[in-house]
């Protein structure tokens, strides 16, 4: 009888157990490295996709549909691959985002958990958080407490109803009461994120950083990347970096930080003099114009345990079936390393034939 291959996929049969994660000589130690010559140190771990604002550049007015509970990591779960990656994969910076971790129930347990891990060399692990700011009034002590280091909070104005314009939601006051309340916590610096759209908020590059000079707080300007829901990105809509630092030096004195101090912070730092001679600095985060790819130390854990190499990655690896299924930490750390062995070199958004990432920012993390 002859056996004809059908290219069908190979069906396993039933009770035959997990699918063994196959070992590679080549994954078997070492840190998060890819094939350009980068390593990745710093760990963006999303404990939620859900928020309760809906700025339009990242969902629909009605938001997205969630992922179900049972597919998002459990506290356990995230730990124990945050410290899989502190212990042995050469991670030794974590943020936290979301969504909005806030709404993570767990949040404040994840992080003592985190904070309380050493790398192999016995340093701490810095910790941080990406959020939204909301709740963060009632919550920034608590999360001091816990560990955390440093909060970044996204705020794109400083007025109410284009807050509310913005996100859909009329929260502005409890954002600034966020940002005030992680300041007098300690986790400072507190940086102040902020994406600039054409004709909402365009006109805020120079009032959104006196208020951060005078306030002591250090604010980033973000370029408006194509992770938008609808995938309706345009780069002519785009305020750039360019524009932003027009806008900033008709009124302020703006002075580069050596490119050699910038390491891989995304930030272009710029240290700043206003008119009664305050001090600060401000950052521009030119995903687009500037692309920061070839310095890039980053790797993303979804909710749901799926690990990205890149915001714009277009394919993921599944961590949580591996774990689920009783993976040992050594294949859980291989599969983790050669998922970045494969980490592109670029996001290619000026490539004709870049594709827009099937997850919108929310369920990536920020
Ligand atoms: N481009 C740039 N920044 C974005 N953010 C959300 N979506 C985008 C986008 N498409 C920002 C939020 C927040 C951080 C997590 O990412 O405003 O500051
Ligand atoms: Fe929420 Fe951040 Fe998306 Fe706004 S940008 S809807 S705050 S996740």
């Amino acid at each position: 009888m002859t056996s004809v291959h059908l290219g069908l996929p190979a069906v396993r049969p039933a009770g035959a157990g997990p699918v063994a994660v196959v070992p590679d000589e080549r994954f078997r130690t070492g840190p998060l490295r890819d094939r350009h010559g980068r390593t990745a140190r710093d760990l963006r771990v999303s404990l939620t996709d859900r928020c309760n604002l809906r700025c339009h550049y990242c969902m629909p007015p009605e938001g997205l549909p969630w992922l179900e509970r049972p597919a998002v990591l459990d506290d356990g779960e995230v730990v124990r691959l945050v410290s899989l990656a502190v212990r042995e994969l050469g991670v030794h910076e974590v943020r936290f985002t979301g969504g909005e971790p806030l709404l993570r129930r767990g949040l404040e347990d994840v992080v003592a958990a985190t904070a309380a891990l050493r790398t192999p060399g016995g340093r701490r692990v810095r910790t941080s958080l990406t959020t939204n700011g909301i709740g963060l009034a009632r919550r920034a002590a608590g999360l001091a407490a816990a560990g955390l280091d440093r909060v970044n909070v996204s705020l794109d104005t400083l007025d109410p109803q284009r807050f509310a314009a913005i996100t859909r939601r009329d929260r502005h006051a409890d954002v600034v009461a966020g940002v005030r309340a992680a300041a007098a916590a300690g986790l400072a610096p507190v940086k102040v994120n902020a994406v600039l759209l054409r004709g909402v908020n365009d006109d805020e590059a120079a009032p959104l950083l006196r208020w951060a000079l005078r306030e002591g707080y250090r604010l980033r300007f973000i370029e408006q990347m194509p992770l938008d829901p609808h995938g309706t990105w345009q780069r002519s809509d785009m305020v750039t970096a360019e524009e932003v630092l027009a806008a900033l030096r008709a009124e302020f004195d703006l002075r580069e930080r050596p490119a050699a101090s910038r390491g891989s912070a995304p930030a272009q730092t710029w240290d700043v003099t206003d008119r009664e001679g305050r001090t600060g600095d401000v950052g521009v985060i030119a995903s687009v114009t500037r692309p920061f790819c070839g310095d890039c130390d980053r790797t993303r854990l979804t909710a749901d345990g799926q690990v990205r190499t890149c915001l714009f990655s277009t394919t993921e690896t599944d961590l949580r079936d591996a774990l689920r299924a009783g993976a040992s930490d050594d294949e859980l750390a291989a599969a983790w390393r050669a998922a970045m062995w494969g980490k592109r070199a670029g996001h290619d958004i000026d490539d004709p034939g870049f594709l827009h990432p099937a997850r919108p920012m929310s369920s990536i993390g920020g």
